[in-house]
């Protein structure tokens, strides 16, 4: 498909039918995301693909766990609906064929050397730097769901499930330096992909020339 027709198109997918992902597409799907711009070429990433349902189901399970701990209810109508959402929209992926877990390693370069130099802790750095792993893990991302797309799936990103970020990195052998950076869960779509409501380009956009 056309990039244009590709970006356009994009939706977040959190239905899916039980079609599964041949090995085939996850490994192209990667790929694409591996070709992404990071900070110096350090492509601080790795994918961990998860079709296994039984595993799927306990990461849905720990999520929704921690989910009920962190916003209990207290049997207020607003509250219960608040705590439904955000139950649905941290563990829908429980359902689908297959899960990209985004495997993020830490990187710094000479000029975040220079900065600590003059009395920046690491995390100083960063900010001022906006995060430039982060921004790669993002680049790669992106590049990834808009290639499900092209390959003929449906995808969302997920970073609610982080909520469990010590146990699913446990659980998904992720040791630290490294970290768990986001998800994405694909599948064939069983809703409408239909593009959702976006700022107006003037509202996005100025020129200084
Ligand atoms: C960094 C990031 C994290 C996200 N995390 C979640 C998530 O945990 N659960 C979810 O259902 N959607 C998640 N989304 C999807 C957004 O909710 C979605 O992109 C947004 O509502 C705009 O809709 P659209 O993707 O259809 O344009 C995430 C998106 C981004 C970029």
């Amino acid at each position: 498909m056309e990039l244009k027709a590709v970006i356009e198109k994009r939706a977040s997918i959190r239905m899916f039918t039980e079609e599964p992902v041949p090995s085939e597409d996850i490994k192209e799907m990667i790929r694409r995301a591996g070709l992404a711009p990071s900070i110096n070429n350090s492509q601080p990433w790795s994918f961990i693909a998860i079709t296994n349902h039984e595993l799927l189901d306990t990461m849905g399970s720990i999520v929704q766990k921690k989910v009920l701990e962190y916003f209990p209810h207290e049997n207020i109508k607003e509250k219960m609906v608040a705590q439904a959402k955000v139950l649905r929209f941290s563990s829908f992926f429980m359902d689908a064929p297959l899960l990209i877990a985004v495997e993020m390693s830490p990187y710094e370069t000479v000029i975040e050397e220079l900065l600590k130099g003059r009395e920046l802790n690491p995390d100083d750095v960063n900010r001022l730097r906006s995060y430039p792993n982060i921004q790669s893990i993002g680049a790669a991302v992106q590049n990834l769901i808009l290639s499900t797309f092209d390959l003929g799936y449906g995808a969302c990103w997920l970073s609610g499930l982080l909520i469990a970020r010590n146990e699913l990195e446990e659980l998904l052998e992720i040791n630290s330096p490294n970290m768990l950076a986001a998800c994405v869960a694909v599948g064939k779509p069983r809703e409408n992909i239909t593009q959702r409501e976006k700022k107006p380009f003037d509202k996005i956009f100025r020129l200084i020339d």
